[in-house]
C-alpha cells in the first residue's frame, strides 16, 4: 500500500464521522466528475431529437453499443457533440446498465449513477479521497469491494460494476484537484 494511501486512511477512520456529515450536494465534491444521471438529465434539458429519446427509453444495448451510438450522435446533436470522451463513455456505460429508461429522465427522478454511489457508500469508513485518486482496472475494483471489509455495503453486483465502471474513466484525480479538506494529512499528502 503506497504511504499516502495508507495517511488517507489513518485519518479517514479518525475522522470518518466528519465526512458522514458531509452531504452529497456540499460543493466541496464539485471536483468529482458528473456521473450518468448528471450527464443525461441534462442531455435531457439540453434537448434531444426525438429519435435518440425513442432509443434511450427502448433500446439495450451494450456500452460499446451505446458509445457508437453518442459518437454517431455528436455530428447532430450540439448537446452530445459538447461532451468529453470522458463523459460520453461514463453515459454509454450508464445506459448499458440502466436503458431501457422508464422513468421521467430528469436528474431527481434518474437511478443513481457512479458518482452517487461513490458519495453515498463510499465515505463513511474513509475519506472518499482513498477512492477517488486511485486509478484502477475494473478487475482491481471488484477485487476491493469483494475484500471482507467492503462485502458488507449495500450494494448489488450490479451496482458494485455500475461503481467500478464509473470508477475505471473517472478516478484517479490528482491530488492537487482535491479540495485541502480532503485530502489526508493536508499539505505533505
Ligand atoms: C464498512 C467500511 C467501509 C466502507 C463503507 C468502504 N470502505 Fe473502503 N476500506 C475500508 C477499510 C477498513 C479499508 C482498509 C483495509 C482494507 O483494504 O480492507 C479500506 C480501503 C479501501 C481502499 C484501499 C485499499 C484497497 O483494498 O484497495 C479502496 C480503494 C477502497 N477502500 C474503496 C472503497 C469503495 C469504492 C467504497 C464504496 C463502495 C468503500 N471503499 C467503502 C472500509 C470501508
Amino acid at each position: 500500500m503506497r504511504p499516502s494511501l495508507t495517511a488517507a486512511l489513518a485519518l479517514g477512520i479518525v475522522f470518518g464521522l466528519t465526512s458522514l456529515s458531509l452531504s452529497q450536494n456540499d460543493d466541496v465534491f464539485s471536483f468529482i466528475p458528473d456521473g450518468g444521471r448528471t450527464l443525461l438529465s441534462g442531455l435531457v434539458e439540453a434537448g434531444l431529437p426525438d429519435i435518440a429519446l425513442n432509443e434511450i427509453t427502448t433500446g439495450e444495448k451494450s456500452s460499446q453499443e451505446w458509445l457508437a451510438f453518442l459518437d454517431e450522435s455528436m455530428a447532430s446533436v450540439p448537446a452530445v457533440a459538447a461532451l468529453d470522451d470522458y463523459q460520453r463513455q461514463t453515459l454509454a456505460d450508464y445506459l448499458f446498465y440502466n436503458a431501457p429508461i422508464g422513468t421521467e429522465m430528469t436528474a431527481e427522478a434518474l437511478p443513481m449513477d457512479g458518482r452517487d454511489m461513490t458519495l453515498r457508500y463510499c465515505q463513511s469508513c474513509h475519506i472518499v479521497t482513498v477512492v477517488i485518486t486511485q486509478s484502477r482496472a475494473r478487475e482491481a475494483w471488484l477485487g476491493t469491494m469483494n475484500k471482507p471489509s467492503h462485502v458488507e455495503i449495500d450494494l448489488t453486483p450490479e451496482q458494485r460494476e455500475a461503481l467500478a465502471d464509473y470508477l475505471v474513466v473517472n478516478a484517479g484525480i490528482p491530488i492537487e484537484e482535491v479540495p485541502p479538506e480532503l485530502r489526508a494529512g493536508g499539505a505533505s499528502y
